[in-house]
C-alpha cells in the first residue's frame, strides 16, 4: 500500500464553497490524506464541522491556532499539493501580493509543492484587468490556474466563472501528484480532438451507435487546455460529462457530420487527436417516420448499410495533399480485441500503418475494459516503430502521456 499523499484543500469565501465538500470526499475516497484550510469567509458558506467530518482533521482559519505546533508553517511544508477551490478574486489577489494574513495564504507562501488554483467568480470579475493580470502573474510563477467553467452563475447570469465540477478538479490534482507539471508549454498551439461515439439514424427514434463515453477525449482536452493550448472538441454522443473548461465544443451526431467538422478545423490545427469511436457504416437511407414492426418488417429485418468516410485516413490524406499543414501531428486510437492468431497490439500496429497517422494509442477492449471506465492502459505506437507501454492509470493520466508522446514525436523530427 502506497503512502497517502497529503493534499491541502484551501476554500475561500464564494458560494461554490459547498462544492469543496465533494472535492474533499472524492480525494479522501481515493485514499489521500486531505486537510481543509478555509478562509474565515468560507465558513460563512460551509461550517467548520462539515470540513472536519469530511477530512478527519481539525479545521482552523487563523495562524494563531495550534501555535505550539507551528501550524501556519507545518501544513504548507508537509503538503504534496495545495488546491484552492473555489479561489475568489480576492484570494487570488492576496496570493499575488504574497500576503499571509490568514492560515490559507500563509500555507501557500510556505508550500514548495504544486499549487493549483481553481477560480470561481462572476464573469465581470474574471474578465477584470486586475484579475487577468493576477492570474497571469500566478501562472508565471508556476502556479496552475484552472480555467473556470462556462455556465450558470449565482443569480440569473451565465458566462465563464463557474467552479469546474469537483471530479474534474480531483482528476487534475491527481495528474499533478503523479508528476505531470502541466506548465503552459502548449500556449499558442491549436489542438483538435474528436470524442464520443457517432450515431447513424435508422429512423427518427432508432440508431446504430456504440458504447463510447467520451471520457478519454474529454480528458485529453482538459490536459491540453491546462498546458495552455487552444482546444476544439468535436463530440459525438458522450456520457453526461462536464464540458472541459477552456475548450470549445462542437456537437455532432453522425460520422459525416463529424467528418465535416474535422475538415473545417483541421487546417488550423497543430495537433489532431481522434479519440472518437466512429460508426464505420450507416444505413443506406434513414426512414422519415418510425418504422413499424408489421408494415416495415423488411426494412427492420434487413438494414442495408453503406460505408462512412474514414475521418482519420482522410485527414492524413489531406495532409499529404497540403490541405492540412505538413507539421500537424495526427494521433489515432485503436480499440482492439485480440483473437487466436493476432494480438490486440499486432492489430493496432497494422492499423497505424494502414491509417498513416503519426501515433496511435492502442488499447484492448471487451470484458469491462476501457469503454465507460475511469481507467485506461495500453501502448503508444509511433510511425517509426517505437512502442511505449502506457501504464494503467486514470484517463487523465493516460491523456498526459499521450501529449508527452506528441512532444517526443515532434522532438524526433
Ligand atoms: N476513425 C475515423 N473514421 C472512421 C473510423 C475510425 O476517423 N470511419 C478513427 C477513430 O477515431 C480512431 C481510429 O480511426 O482514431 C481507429 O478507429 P477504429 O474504429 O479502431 O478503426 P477502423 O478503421 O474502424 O478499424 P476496424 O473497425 O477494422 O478495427
Amino acid at each position: 500500500m502506497t503512502e497517502p499523499r497529503r493534499i491541502v484543500v484551501g476554500v475561500s469565501g464564494g458560494i461554490a464553497a459547498y462544492k469543496a465538500c465533494h472535492l474533499v470526499r472524492d480525494l479522501k475516497e481515493a485514499g489521500d490524506d486531505v486537510r481543509v484550510v478555509p478562509t474565515p469567509n468560507a465558513l460563512t458558506f460551509v461550517g467548520a464541522a462539515t470540513f472536519e467530518a469530511l477530512s478527519g482533521h481539525p479545521v482552523s482559519t487563523t495562524v494563531f491556532d495550534a501555535v505550539d505546533e507551528v501550524q501556519h508553517v507545518r501544513i504548507g511544508q508537509e503538503a504534496d499539493a495545495v488546491v484552492i477551490a473555489p479561489a475568489t478574486a480576492d484570494v487570488i489577489a492576496r496570493l499575488v501580493a504574497g500576503r499571509a494574513d490568514d492560515l490559507l495564504t500563509a500555507t501557500v507562501l510556505v508550500a514548495t509543492c504544486p499549487v493549483i488554483v481553481v477560480p470561481a467568480m462572476h464573469t465581470e470579475m474574471w474578465h477584470n484587468a486586475a484579475t487577468r493580470a493576477n492570474v497571469a502573474t500566478l501562472r508565471d510563477r508556476g502556479v496552475i490556474v484552472m480555467e473556470p467553467a462556462h455556465g450558470r452563475l449565482t443569480g440569473k447570469d451565465t458566462g465563464p466563472g463557474r467552479l469546474p465540477e469537483p471530479e474534474q478538479i480531483a482528476d487534475l490534482v491527481r495528474v499533478v501528484l503523479d508528476g505531470h507539471e502541466l506548465v503552459p508549454d502548449w500556449a499558442g498551439k491549436k489542438v483538435l480532438i474528436t470524442a464520443g461515439g457517432t450515431q447513424e439514424a435508422l429512423d427518427p427514434v432508432r440508431f446504430l451507435g456504440n458504447r463510447s463515453s467520451g471520457r478519454q477525449g474529454y480528458a485529453l482536452a482538459e490536459i491540453a487546455a491546462h498546458r495552455g493550448a487552444e482546444v476544439t472538441i468535436v463530440a459525438g454522443a458522450t456520457d453526461d460529462l462536464p464540458v472541459p473548461s477552456g475548450a470549445e465544443i462542437h456537437r455532432v451526431t453522425s460520422t459525416r457530420e463529424m467528418a465535416g467538422a474535422v475538415e473545417k478545423h483541421a487546417p488550423e490545427a497543430d495537433v489532431i487527436i481522434m479519440a472518437a469511436a466512429v460508426a464505420d457504416f450507416r444505413p443506406v437511407s434513414a426512414a422519415g417516420s418510425k418504422l413499424k414492426k408489421g408494415a416495415d418488417e423488411d426494412a427492420l429485418m434487413r438494414v442495408e448499410l453503406v460505408e462512412n468516410p474514414d475521418i482519420l485516413a482522410t485527414t492524413v490524406e489531406r495532409r499529404r495533399n497540403g490541405e492540412v499543414p505538413a507539421e500537424t501531428v495526427i494521433v489515432g486510437f485503436a480499440a482492439e480485441t485480440g483473437d487466436a492468431d493476432t494480438t490486440a497490439l499486432e492489430y493496432a500496429q497494422a492499423k497505424l500503418a494502414r491509417k498513416g497517422c503519426d501515433l496511435i494509442m492502442a488499447n484492448e477492449v471487451g470484458e469491462g475494459k476501457v469503454f465507460g471506465e475511469d481507467r485506461n492502459r495500453g501502448w503508444l505506437l509511433a510511425a517509426d516503430g517505437a512502442v511505449t507501454e502506457v501504464a494503467d492509470g486514470s484517463k487523465h493520466a493516460v491523456a498526459a502521456q499521450i501529449l508527452d508522446a506528441v512532444d517526443a514525436f515532434r522532438a524526433r523530427d
